[in-house]
């Protein structure tokens, strides 16, 4: 629980907007909850966090984190169940991912457990705004950015963190089209790759943009020394089905993004006594796998991707096709997922919490 220091001041909004909502037609990250959390830091400490309406924030125009890049952020997601009862899927593993990017932008850390206290208690305040409807979701997004008005080089000494949750529905509305970049680069080693940093996103826009301008939804980043492994796909993470095993790059670098959802594929997978291999994985050996058949399966896996199947994958000139037929694994996958977050099948492994 929260130290009483910290305490939850709630002002709840006047005016709720949720009548203005069409939930049968949910798009992704255009519709905001009634409140947000807002808790500032200064002094070397975290203040009174306040739940107030959502709105927007002033800013000084010298914000440091607009000129030097100190922000950062998370993603989870909370679903109803037929009940009508809460449950945020395992946002200790985000609170620990916030943590490792905090150290790594040099911004002030939150407990973790303050960190999920915070994310529940909005998430309670907004409970009308989580949709019932299969597959749509509440999506929570906290975030942290650098407040100094200040120009120089150093790490800010007061920060904002906040937490707005959106209702939605899905990410990708169709199958996905990735492209295997082989000059632009997301992360090298040594670099931010694995903080979830607002910078890493702004820099895959060019890239990307040339990827979409050719008719691919996504690239699938490689390695930034030879670009012959594969690593993510920037806004998920990468898994294959070769020869029944379930392959995915193994994140032993810090240039892979710790995904949530491809953790919880892989513990899925191994419980099931699916064979599961975390390790390096070549662009020959994929461009080969899907040539020669043995490649099943392909697909991304995030918070708001969910389970996203890839159906071609472009490799220079060409364009490999991958059908959707057959692909069991990452269905039964899904499936499983979306009821255990849903509430519809037993929580063996605890990771929904119970807003
Ligand atoms: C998420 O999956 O939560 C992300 O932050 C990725 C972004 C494309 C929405």
């Amino acid at each position: 629980m929260l130290p009483e220091t910290l305490s939850i001041k709630v002002t709840p909004t006047a005016h709720s907007r949720i009548g203005e909502v069409d939930f049968d037609n949910l798009p992704f990250g255009r519709i905001f909850s009634d409140h947000m959390l807002v808790m500032d830091y200064k002094d070397g400490e975290w203040q009174q966090p306040e739940i107030m309406a959502f709105g927007n924030l002033s800013l000084h125009p010298a914000t440091s984190a607009i000129h030097y890049g100190q922000s950062i952020f998370e993603g989870m997601k909370a679903n109803k169940t037929e009940d009508g009862e809460i449950l945020i899927f395992r946002p200790e593993m985000n609170a620990h991912r916030f943590k490792e990017s905090c150290e790594r932008m040099c911004m002030p850390t939150i407990p973790e457990e303050v960190f999920i206290e915070l994310v529940r208690k909005t998430v309670e305040v907004d409970k009308d705004w989580v949709p019932s409807k299969d597959g749509d979701s509440l999506y929570i997004r906290p975030f942290m950015f650098a407040t100094d008005d200040f120009i120089g080089i150093k790490p800010s000494e007061t920060y904002k963190f906040v937490i707005f949750t959106c209702p939605v529905g899905a990410y990708y509305s169709e199958p996905v089209n990735v492209k295997i970049e082989e000059f632009y680069t997301r992360a090298s080693e040594g670099g931010v790759g694995r903080a979830k940093t607002a910078g890493n996103y702004g820099a895959a826009l060019f890239p990307a943009k040339q990827g979409q301008l050719k008719g691919f939804h996504q690239l699938v980043w490689t390695d930034s020394k030879e670009h012959k492994y594969i690593e993510e796909s920037g806004t998920m993470n990468i898994v294959f089905v070769i020869n029944g095993v379930l392959v995915t790059p193994s994140e032993d670098t810090d240039t892979i993004l710790r995904g949530v959802t491809k953790r919880s594929v892989i513990e899925i997978a191994q419980s099931w006594g699916i064979p599961v291999e975390e390790r390096k994985v070549s662009v020959e050996e994929v461009v080969n796998a899907i040539k020669d058949g043995s490649m099943t399966d392909a697909f991304g896996a995030g918070t708001a991707a969910t389970i996203a199947p890839i159906v071609k994958i472009g490799f220079r000139d060409e364009v490999l096709n991958l059908p959707l037929e057959g692909r069991e694994i990452s269905t039964k996958i899904k499936n499983y997922l979306d009821d255990l977050k849903a509430g519809k099948v037993e929580d063996t492994h605890g990771w929904c919490l119970h807003v």
